[in-house]
């Protein structure tokens, strides 16, 4: 009864890895550089590239159950879901985005890959179950380097909103779905934080938790884009995408809740965890 983990070095799957180790649960992680995946207790680490189905048969077998990252590409969501069922797994769970749910999903470049990924999986051999989690609190990572030289940051809609989801929340959500999917049988759960932050509120709370503040200062849009090292094409979504939201709260869910059983952690959680990043 093996779970599959794959992209084992990203932030929600790393902390998966260790909630279902902690169960005693059979798992093997999948990465692109399985040598650089490193999990813990002897856990075998395999090759599994999500966009070369190549990699698929030997990564899936004596496997039961998936955590899978969306990669970019329907094709290869369609050929992972038929090694899998080839391989006997009954169950995959799909880290989405709950970008899907906003008009002209399919078409956006945040997500577009998600809503088709998602597409090729709803119609294919093995039942799955889409986690659509909002923003990440660890996106405010990007901040680190210039609030921890400069005590500021500079931002091109600080009022925008985000309802900042802790990743280790998405972590314990996924590993519920993963191993109760007869309890946890819905076909989508969108997973967000507490509460709709701006971008203005975080940085003080990240400011609250270093126990220095943090300065924002407002970025044109052509500004932010000369200085961020994102491509152009998914800094303008970017940019598309915190307009839609700025000065607008975004709604919450009690998802985190009904899956864990305890509250969605508070950004100030988060920040108090990672206030050495920004100091
Ligand atoms: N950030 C958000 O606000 C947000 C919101 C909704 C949905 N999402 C979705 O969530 C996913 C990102 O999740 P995440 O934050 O857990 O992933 P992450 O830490 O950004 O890593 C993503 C993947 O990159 C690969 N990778 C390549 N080089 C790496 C390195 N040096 N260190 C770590 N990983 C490396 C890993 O896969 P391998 O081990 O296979 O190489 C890993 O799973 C994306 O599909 C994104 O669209 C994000």
């Amino acid at each position: 009864m093996t779970i599959l983990v794959t992209g084992s070095r990203g932030r929600v799957a790393r902390t998966l890895i260790d909630l279902l180790h902690a169960q005693g649960r059979s798992l093997r992680a999948g990465s692109s550089d399985p040598g650089a995946s490193d999990p813990p207790g002897g856990i075998p680490a395999v090759r599994c590239v999500l966009d070369d189905p190549g990699t698929f048969r030997s990564a899936l077998e004596g496997v039961c159950s998936v955590f899978l990252y969306a990669g970019r590409s329907a094709d290869a969501a369609t050929s992972f879901a038929e090694a899998a069922a080839a391989a006997g797994v009954r169950h995959i769970v799909l880290l989405s985005s709950s970008a899907v749910l906003e008009p002209g999903a399919a078409d956006d470049l945040l997500a577009g890959h998600h809503a088709a990924v998602e597409a090729a999986l709803r119609g294919g051999p093995v039942p799955a179950t889409f986690l659509r989690p909002g923003d990440f609190a660890g996106n405010a990572l990007q901040w680190a380097r210039p609030i921890a030289a400069t005590d500021t940051v500079r931002l091109p809609y600080p009022d925008a909103h985000t309802v900042p989801l802790h990743e280790d929340d998405l972590a314990a959500a996924a590993a519920a779905v993963l191993t109760a999917p007869e309890r946890y049988s819905a076909p989508a759960y969108t997973l967000t934080g507490p509460q709709s932050l701006t971008f203005r509120e975080q940085a003080e709370l990240i400011g609250a938790a270093r126990g220095r503040p943090v300065r924002v200062e407002p970025v044109s849009r052509a500004g932010w884009m000369a200085e961020t090292s994102i491509p152009a094409s998914y800094a303008e979504a970017l940019l598309d995408h915190w307009r839609n939201h700025d000065g607008t709260p975004v709604a919450t869910t009690a998802t985190v809740a009904a899956l864990t059983g305890r509250p969605a952690r508070p950004f100030a959680a988060w920040a108090a965890t990672h206030a050495a990043a920004f100091s």
